[in-house]
């Protein structure tokens, strides 16, 4: 019996993390929480996430996956230490393998990172690169418009273009060769932030090195999967399932992808 890989996200962001998975292990199971109903949790506070984090961990683990991806920025840095420590399968988050790539990217230690007010207050990002690189220096941004624009489908709009414009325009003015896209649902908007941003600058979706992550932890497990036989994607959200459905389609090649609703805890949000 397969046994999937879960991943968890407050919304549409961890399927970004999911597409480099696809990529790299393509027998792989993927089994896919987003929480929309209670989207977005960049604006909540540190217990809550961290509470929402764990009914999503729960959802999956009940479902019997071999491995849980934290594919959201906000709830790695509310939860994981915490998760991966009482687990007993591997746990990890995008934090670390975000930092890693950019410091491979960056050419003079000057790091921007994008993500939103609870990632950016968590402090986690400058706490992870500093620690791989005492040399480096964070100009951190919070994006708060970004996710809403993302969850309302509406990333490759005039709006979208014009709010990643306005958003950024701090960090025009600093030395920084390297951002971060430090919430995952910001690489739906690449584009219009490397547009902005310059060929000077580059831009790290950190789902490539997580997707690399993931391999190597799979394998050192001894928990890869050989062959696509009997693979069936799971996709699970808390709100609405047509919407979650179209953007799931534009990101993700999957044919006949069925997405189910659920419910979890109190939920009380803006995309229902
Ligand atoms: N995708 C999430 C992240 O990586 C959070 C977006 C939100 O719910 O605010 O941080």
């Amino acid at each position: 019996m397969k046994r999937a890989i879960g991943f968890i996200d407050s919304g549409v962001g961890g399927l970004t993390v999911v597409k480099e998975v696809l990529k790299q292990l393509p027998h792989e199971q993927i089994y896919y929480l987003g929480d929309t109903a209670r989207c977005p949790y960049g604006p909540r506070d540190r217990d809550e996430v961290h509470q929402f984090t764990w009914e999503m961990t729960n959802f999956l683990v009940e479902r019997n996956i071999k491995m849980l991806v934290i594919a959201c920025n906000t709830a790695t840095a509310a939860a994981l230490a915490d998760i991966r420590a009482t687990l007993d399968i591997p746990v990890i988050g995008v934090i670390q393998p975000g930092s890693r790539a950019a410091l491979k990217a960056t050419h003079n230690n000057r790091v921007g990172v994008l993500g939103t007010i609870g990632t950016v207050q968590s402090m986690a990002y400058p706490k992870a690169l500093k620690g791989l690189n005492r040399r480096v220096e964070v100009d951190s941004l919070a994006c708060p418009k970004f996710v809403s624009v993302v969850e309302s489908g509406e990333y490759k709009s005039a709006i979208a273009k014009k709010i990643v414009a306005e958003s950024l325009l701090p960090l025009k003015s600093t030395k920084i060769d390297t951002i971060i896209l430090g919430c995952t649902h910001y690489p739906l908007l690449k584009t219009l932030i490397e547009n902005f941003m310059g060929s000077d600058v580059a831009v790290i979706n950190s789902g490539e090195e997580t997707a690399s992550e993931v391999s190597a932890l799979l394998d050192y497990h001894d928990l890869l999967d050989q062959d696509d036989k009997g693979v069936q994607h799971r996709f699970f959200t808390t709100g609405s399932v047509s919407i979650f459905q179209d953007i799931a389609q534009d990101w993700l090649d999957i044919p006949d992808m069925h997405v189910e609703h659920i419910k979890l805890g109190n939920e009380k949000g803006v995309y229902q």
